[in-house]
């Protein structure tokens, strides 16, 4: 017997379909409760503190990265309170890897919140979630037909794909398109009682059967859905013509004796806000003296934002003493093993990865390329 969404119903509470968005919302929950997922670490609970997490690490995260971050995170911090308490350093450390790190700070600031405005529990309705850091209308109305049952529609890109396909609808799914979709979805909403697998099932279809690619043959909409009579599910819903993504470039220096590694703090705001990267451009190496020091350049990489390209040229700098930083307040020497603790990014992760050192004590240090 498959799992509750949300801990909820078991019984399906759906007789005949009276209208035809209730054919909609019907078939998506039947095929929910058969053919959707249920074994989601997130799922079986109304709680909104684990709901609330996995949403947001889900809104920019494949399910399966989110199902190795989700346990960890929650079992370090297995509340809201827990989570507001603590320094957002540790916060940016379990999260690295994870990407888009506003979502972090958001995070941690949202906790806060709910914990000095709102006595330590989350809102009740989808509304006043949205008033909370980083909680848009779909996030705030995932976390309220999942916890509370509340009918509020979600409309992420999956959703919007669904249903520029079933109703056949043109144009980008933004600005008028968009709002018309958020009406759209309102008047596809089911009873209360339905309302978490209908959620859990649309993110299902979108995630398994409604792809770029679709699979109609699987899917239980099928048979009412307009793009594929008309023979265009693979064209809608429309594109938006690709932006060229403008390039930045930036060297990175890795400036190490063997066992630690400079890292460079970045401001609070911004790309990496709050994380702890390599110093970025050669003039550190005037700065910290390092003038005599060689630098090996590396392969470079490639490193992909949302709204552009950052080109990576890392510079080994192997020194038989790390530099006195103390007079730079941004810059902090680890080890490798703190800097793999502490919050850094995806790409300076995999590239202090690459440097690995030989543990042949007495020997002059060096550094191997992995
Ligand atoms: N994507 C966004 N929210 C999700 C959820 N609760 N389950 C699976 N995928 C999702």
């Amino acid at each position: 017997m498959p799992a509750k969404p949300g801990g909820g119903h078991r019984k399906l509470p759906y007789t005949e379909p009276r209208t035809e968005s209730a054919a909609f919302a019907r078939r998506v929950i039947l095929w929910q409760h058969r053919d959707g997922r249920h074994d989601l670490p997130w799922q079986g609970t109304r709680d909104p503190y684990p709901i609330w997490l996995s949403e947001i690490m889900l809104q920019q995260t494949q399910v399966r990265v989110v199902r190795e971050y989700f346990p960890r995170f929650l079992a370090r911090f297995p509340d809201v309170a827990t989570l507001a308490a603590a320094p957002l350093d540790d916060v940016l450390a379990l999260w690295a890897g994870l990407g888009y790190y506003a979502r972090a700070r958001n995070l941690h600031a949202c906790a806060r919140q709910v914990v000095d405005a709102h006595g330590g529990r989350f809102p009740k309705t989808a509304a006043t979630l949205a008033e909370l850091p980083g909680i848009g209308r779909s996030t705030a109305a995932a976390i309220a037909a999942f916890a509370y049952s509340e009918r509020v529609p979600i409309l992420d890109g999956n959703v919007k794909r669904i249903l520029c396909r079933h109703f056949a609808i043109e144009g980008v799914p933004a600005g008028a398109v968009e709002k018309s979709l958020w009406t759209l979805a309102e008047s596809l909403l089911p009873a209360a009682a339905g309302m978490a697998r209908y959620t859990q099932g649309l993110m299902d279809l979108g995630a398994t059967l409604c792809l770029r690619k679709p699979r109609c043959m699987s899917c239980p909409l099928s048979t009412s859905c307009l793009a594929r009579k008309q023979g265009r599910a693979e064209n809608l819903p429309t594109r938006r013509t690709a932006r060229v993504k403008p390039c930045r470039e930036a060297i990175f220096l890795l400036i190490t004796d063997g066992e630690n590694i400079l890292l460079e703090r970045r401001p609070p705001a911004g790309v990496w806000g709050g994380l702890r990267t390599l110093p970025e451009g050669r003039e550190w190496l005037s700065r910290l003296g390092l003038e005599a020091c060689v630098p090996q350049p590396l392969p470079p990489r490639e490193h992909v934002f949302t709204h552009f390209r950052l080109a990576i040229r890392p510079l080994l700098c192997q020194v038989a003493r790390m530099p006195a930083s103390a007079t730079e307040s941004r810059l902090e020497c680890m080890t490798f093993k703190a800097a793999r603790k502490a919050g850094i990014p995806a790409p300076v992760a995999r590239l202090l990865a690459e440097i690995r050192q030989t543990t042949n004590r007495g020997a002059p240090r060096q550094l191997i390329l992995a």
